[in-house]
């Protein structure tokens, strides 16, 4: 949560309005990571000036008027999702620290010894005017400054003496050329211009300056100049080569391109994002990852799978539980992040984590990364963000390749997320012999055809698009849904319930008349979605069964359907026409509707669709 921005850049001739609009910018691309309030400080002839206002950023655009120039070489910037303090004026970033406010700072994260901080620096004189514990933060940074004269030594002993996640960002009177950063749990990376440099919570924030970046490991010191960038690590160490690379999404990824919403952009960018995660995996007739570097003997060793996710990602998760299990016949386990880091979960050797994160930030998922490789666990990230720390920290990663994702609903990277988790199903059923190569390619072909048929589906859209507006009154809407139709009824009912606010429940179809059939009443609107009548048929006939299950107690039935299924007609108030592939592999084309049916609804409430209440995009505590 939070977006955090800073900016290093030439001593101008005459005052400059380009940190300002450096921090503005990035703090635009960031804002998808929390809205709650935002802020920006800089150096002014000597001494600290800051604004920082609650609520959406353009507040604090219109606090600061027209173009803005400061003497100022440096800037840091601040996007909120509150955490500890309420979203208002004096508990936005920055915050000051010292006696005299001589440095500013900006947190993301959570200081868990905020509270035994705080006592002491009272006892020193220190006073605080906001709620957060990241005015802790700032206070001890100045303490340390004051004491050591450095700001990159002062950092370095301020990161000492915190526990728990944070990002930090600094400057102060003393150093006007500098901005000082450090990094425990929480993301932050570098970007290196030309006669100026950049930091961001990631590199949405700079990617129209400059596409290379710097990787910055877990409790190091960056120390940032116009011309200089400089990383230590915990013990004072300088590290010699920090992971440099280039950025591969372009600025105008992260930009609205004429759609109406990021969401409604990156819902129609789906064909695109799905051929790009499956390109080039075919080589010489085999399935090829390259970026598995977890040895096929081990992985031959597995003897059990287990997906760790959160929100979204463990819907695509729970997708990619059927196809390994039919396909390589290991048992696989999909557990939410959270709930399998804080029990005592049976993990070995032999068990194989997925950790599924569009972000590859999510503090849930991280953490249950680790303890699984403290169990001896191989980890693979499937990732969407290219750096970031779970990725980092896995024995693997397989990236998405979707582009940047910026509605905090997510949509394409779920679809990259479903694709990533066949490839891996299918390089697992190469490597372990369950199906002889042909049969893979021939799997492989049918995937291949996916692009085009999700563009078919989003061509189609203007059924469902009207059928979203003329539902906005609705109080409550029921997916169903049977083996990969099940986590799609999950995923439609999350995507409504997070922007649409309306309630929504995802079943599987089979559990209907175990409880929730009694929710159905005249006119309750639920979706159902219908396995190919091709694939196996009983699974078919099942779900037609529940369909006329809940219509004959009053429902109103939102079919989606493979074409040419004629059987669903007797039973569809409206039926909603994918087309036809295997069943496993409907998961990429179903969802579609849904997600177009959250976002038109939401439209058509008035809700800002990309950035919902009380949501942030990466859920970077726990
Ligand atoms: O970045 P991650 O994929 O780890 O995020 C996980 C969830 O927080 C995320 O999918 C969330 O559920 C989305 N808002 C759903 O649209």
């Amino acid at each position: 949560m939070c977006g955090i921005v800073g900016y290093a850049g030439p001593a101008a001739a005459s005052p400059s309005s380009r940190p300002i609009d450096v921090a503005l910018q990035g703090l635009s691309r960031l804002e998808y990571r929390g809205y709650d309030s935002a802020g920006i400080a800089v150096l002014d002839n000597g001494s600290v000036l800051q604004a920082k206002r609650a609520g959406k950023l353009q507040n604090l655009r219109n606090a600061l008027g027209e173009q803005p120039v400061t003497t100022s070489r440096v800037a840091i910037g601040h996007t909120r999702w509150a955490t500890h303090g309420g979203p208002t004026d004096e508990n936005a970033h920055p915050h000051r620290g010292g006696r005299e406010g001589e440095l500013a700072l900006v947190h993301n994260g959570i200081i868990e010894n905020f509270h035994a901080l705080r006592t002491e620096l009272e006892e020193e004189g220190y006073t605080f005017t906001s709620q957060t514990d990241s005015e802790v933060a700032a206070h001890v940074l100045a303490r340390d400054m004051e004491q050591c004269g450095d700001l990159t030594e002062a950092m370095r002993r301020t990161v000492g003496r915190l526990e728990g996640a944070f990002t930090l960002l600094a400057i102060h009177r003393d150093a006007p050329d500098t901005v000082v950063a450090a990094r425990r749990n929480s993301p932050l990376v570098v970007g290196l211009g030309d006669g100026e440099n950049f930091l961001g919570s990631d590199v949405a924030a700079f990617v129209d300056a400059t596409t290379q970046a710097m990787e910055i490991g877990q409790d190091q010191v960056v120390t940032v100049t116009a011309d200089t960038v400089r990383v230590i690590d915990a013990d004072g160490a300088e590290v010699a080569d920090p992971t440099r690379y280039t950025i591969e999404w372009d600025a105008t990824a992260a930009q609205k391109g004429g759609h109406p919403s990021f969401m409604a952009k990156e819902i129609q960018e789906q064909a695109d994002a799905v051929r790009s995660t499956l390109m080039g995996r075919m080589q010489d007739g085999l399935l090829t990852l390259d970026e598995m570097q977890i040895d096929e003997a081990v992985l031959r060793t597995i003897d059990k799978i287990v997906v760790v996710a959160c929100g979204t990602a463990a819907n695509a998760g729970a997708v990619a539980k059927y196809a390994i299990e039919h396909w390589c016949r290991i048992p696989v386990e999909v557990e939410l992040a959270h709930e399998f880091r804080y029990r005592d979960p049976v993990v070995t050797e032999k068990t194989l984590v997925v950790a599924i994160s569009q972000s590859g930030e999510t503090m849930d998922t991280l953490m249950a990364v680790r303890h699984a490789r403290e169990q001896g666990a191989k980890v693979i990230a499937l990732c969407n963000t290219r750096g970031s720390t779970i990725p980092r920290e896995s024995d693997a990663a397989l990236y998405l390749h979707v582009g940047p994702e910026i509605a905090v609903a997510s949509t394409k990277a779920y679809l990259g997320q479903i694709a990533s988790c066949y490839l891996l199903g299918l390089f697992l059923a190469q490597v372990r012999h369950t199906f002889f190569p042909d049969e893979i390619a021939a799997l492989m072909a049918d995937l291949e055809e996916l692009p085009d048929k999700i563009q078919e589906v989003l061509d189609n859209t203007e059924q469902v698009a009207e059928l979203a507006r003329s539902m906005k009154d609705a109080t409550s809407v029921l997916f169903l849904g049977r083996h990969v139709g099940y986590p799609t009824a999950m995923e439609g009912a999350l995507k409504l319930k997070e922007i649409a606010y309306i309630h929504a429940e995802g079943f599987a179809a089979g559990e209907l008349k175990h409880g929730p059939i009694a929710l159905v009443e005249e006119g309750q609107p639920v979706f159902v979605i219908v396995p190919s009548p091709h694939g196996r048929h009983s699974l078919h006939s099942k779900v037609v069964s529940n369909i006329q299950e809940v219509r004959a107690r009053g429902a109103r039935t939102l079919v989606i359907a493979e074409e040419g299924d004629d059987d669903v007609l007797p039973y569809a108030d409206h039926v909603i026409r994918v087309p036809q592939t295997r069943v496993l592999f409907a998961a990429l084309l179903t969802v579609i509707p849904l997600q177009i049916f959250a976002c038109e609804l939401a439209t058509a409430k008035g809700l800002d669709v990309d950035q919902p209440r009380n949501l942030a995009k990466s859920v970077t505590v726990e």
